[in-house]
């Protein structure tokens, strides 16, 4: 923790708890965001925006920050090209990688299996798999969707699943061992933008959320770091 975070009282235990999504296409403006909230994140999300704008060097400037990457470019193609570009994702030290369920058992493990190849073979840590269940766009998934998927998840050995804070409790219920990631944070009185199901922070984490992921909630704020910090008291609040 940063002196200044020491001042600010923040507990790094909720920071470790909250990735901050780098919704940028341009790296020049993810390390600002990066350098500003460092103090209030642990975990920080690269997308397919960001990826496709900066590629690889976006994961090591990133890093060298301080932050834990959470690497979203939510892959879905047949296993073998899942597993190998897997491989490949997983000896640029990423901590977290995440791949569409709807591909199926076979592809989830295959690229469980590339991470875990491509970390040790860097002589890496083992990162996170993370299964994408439903998609917050998919407004036509029927019901029995995301509990299959979680069951795929668990089936393929993925360290854990993206869901909705309103699908906690049921992920919970079909596989509780798996880590629980949730999009769709807003403070009370945020515009809920596109964001179907929005839940505050302290929901999230009462509710079994394991990491929270925050974009427009602090970036699009009118003043970013008092969102931030309303963000930590939010979290605090289901302690
Ligand atoms: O809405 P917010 O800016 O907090 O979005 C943060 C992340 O949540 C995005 O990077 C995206 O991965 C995810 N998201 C989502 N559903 C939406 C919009 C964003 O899951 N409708």
């Amino acid at each position: 923790m940063t002196d200044n975070a020491t001042e600010t009282g923040i507990d790094p235990a909720i920071r470790d708890q909250l990735a901050l999504a780098l919704d940028v296409d341009d790296l020049v403006a993810a390390i600002r965001l990066g350098r500003a909230f460092k103090d209030y994140f642990g975990v920080a999300k690269i997308g397919l925006e960001l990826y496709s704008a900066a590629g690889p060097e976006a994961i090591g400037t990133i890093s060298d920050l301080g932050y834990k990457i959470f690497l979203d470019l939510k892959l879905h193609d047949i296993p073998t090209t899942v597993g190998k570009a897997a491989r490949v994702l997983g000896a640029f030290g990423v901590q977290y990688l995440t791949m569409h369920a709807h591909g199926g058992v076979d592809m989830l493990r295959a690229g469980v299996q590339g991470l875990e190849e491509g970390a040790e073979n860097a002589g890496l840590e083992p990162p996170q798999s993370l299964a994408i269940t439903v998609l917050t766009s998919d407004g036509e998934a029927p019901p029995h969707i995301m509990p299959k998927r979680v069951m795929l998840a668990a089936e393929a050995g993925c360290s854990g699943i993206v869901c909705a804070v309103g699908d906690l409790e049921e992920a919970h219920h079909y596989a509780p061992r798996l880590t629980r990631v949730t999009p769709g944070i807003r403070l009370s009185g945020d515009n809920a933008d596109d964001q179907a199901r929005a839940a505050s922070p302290g929901d999230a984490l009462t509710g079994g959320s394991d990491l929270l992921v925050v974009g427009r909630a602090v970036t699009r704020a009118d003043d970013p770091i008092a969102a931030a910090q309303a963000i930590h008291a939010s979290a605090a609040s289901a302690g």
